[in-house]
């Protein structure tokens, strides 16, 4: 049975607090929990409210073991604008392991397929937060993401491309392929959470929840999902259909 909950909050602010009480949630209730967690933007703030969280003892995330979702391919992890070097940078949590891909795996392909298998070993998600791009795309799944589609080596769109130029340093420093989890794999998570903020993401924030499911969206395949929450702050909800 497909659920989808939309929770809208007034600003940003509130917004990384709200998301920081689900994944506390998760993890007050299961402290081994096993827990997927996108790089970008939106989730920075959430982070750091966790980081606070953890530090004041009000949570513990010490047997949580947290894995990325997806990483840039072919270049070295150090390099600035990958996801490694987001992760170090904003998510300092005293979590048990945190998993990035290698984005200098020598078979990109095979990696990133063991790295979903290593997923479903753990347990698999109880929880997977995911942001959503301006195209559309969840992970590294870019339009043209079929349902069924898993862990694999992709190529990035120019606009994701272009999302990430300033961390490299340059659209031209930006890899053009990347390592993802599927939109099957992410749709196996127990529970799915998304964040988006702000009036550019709202027209696509539409068409993912109101508009058809299909590949051209890819974060739209969400909608069969059992246990999916919406988590948006007014300016990115602001043109979804009243309900
Ligand atoms: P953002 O990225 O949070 O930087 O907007 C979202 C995404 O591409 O998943």
């Amino acid at each position: 049975m497909a659920a989808m909950r939309i929770v809208t909050v007034a600003d940003d602010g509130t917004l990384a607090r709200v998301a920081a009480d689900l994944i506390c949630a998760v993890v007050g209730a299961k402290p081994d929990a096993v827990l997927g967690l996108p790089t970008g933007a939106t989730p920075v703030a959430t982070y750091r409210e966790l980081e606070r969280r953890s530090a004041a003892g009000k949570t513990d995330v010490s047997r949580a073991m947290v894995y990325a979702i997806d990483e840039f391919a072919g270049v070295s992890p150090a390099t600035p604008g990958t996801n490694h070097m987001f992760y170090r940078a904003h998510l300092r949590l005293p979590v048990r392991a945190l998993h990035v891909p290698d984005a200098v795996a020598p078979e990109p392909e095979a990696h990133i397929a063991d790295f979903a298998e290593a997923v479903r070993q753990a347990g698999g998600f109880d929880l997977c937060v995911l942001g959503i791009g301006t195209n559309g795309h969840i992970a590294f799944n870019e339009p043209g993401s079929a349902r069924d589609s898993r862990a694999r080596v992709v190529d990035l769109a120019e606009t994701s491309r272009q999302a990430h130029a300033a961390a490299f340093g340059g659209i031209e420093r930006v890899p053009r392929q990347g390592m993802t989890l599927g939109v099957a794999d992410l749709l196996e998570a127990r529970a799915i959470a998304v964040l988006a903020t702000g009036a550019g993401k709202a027209e696509i924030v539409r068409r993912a929840i109101d508009g058809p499911m299909t590949a051209a969206v890819p974060a739209s395949w969400l909608q069969a999902h059992g246990d999916c929450t919406w988590l948006l702050d007014a300016a990115a909800a602001r043109t979804l259909r009243p309900r």
